[in-house]
């Protein structure tokens, strides 16, 4: 009987276990540090947790994300996609390079985090 209070305050520490050890199998090999790097700089347009606004698309339930390689996902965030090159013809501006901005090693993380989101 004393030891019931005992075993739910365990059980609490393992959900709680739980909830960290899947929030960073979620974030892929760069972790919370890559998913603070896409808030920062990403989530301006592509929305928190990649959900998309008016001013960039989603990045969840992504079909680009999907299907397309890891050095075509590079390539876009380096040297960002071009007015010509737009494929979303409603959001008005276009994805701006990264190239100055982040080390290719960032984008690498960038690119495996938002890939992790679509798997
Ligand atoms: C100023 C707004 C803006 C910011 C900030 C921004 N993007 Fe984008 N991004 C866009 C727009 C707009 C598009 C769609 C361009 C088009 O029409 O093809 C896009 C497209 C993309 C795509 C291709 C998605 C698809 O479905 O074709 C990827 C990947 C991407 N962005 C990654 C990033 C990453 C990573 C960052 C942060 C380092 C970032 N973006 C920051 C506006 C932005």
């Amino acid at each position: 009987m004393i030891l019931q209070p005992l075993k739910l305050k365990g059980f609490f520490v393992f959900l709680l276990l739980l909830v960290f050890v899947s929030t960073g199998v979620e974030s892929g090999a760069g972790g919370v540090v890559t998913g603070d790097l896409y808030e920062s700089k990403c989530a301006n347009c592509h929305g928190v947790g990649g959900k998309g606004t008016a001013m960039g698309p989603p990045h969840i339930d992504s079909k680009f994300l999907r299907n397309a390689s890891d050095e075509e996902v590079f390539k876009v965030v380096k040297y960002g996609r071009r007015a010509s090159e737009k494929q979303y013809k409603k959001i008005a501006l276009p994805m701006p390079p990264w190239r100055d901005r982040l080390t290719d090693e960032e984008i690498s993380a960038l690119v495996e985090y938002m890939k992790a989101l679509n798997k």
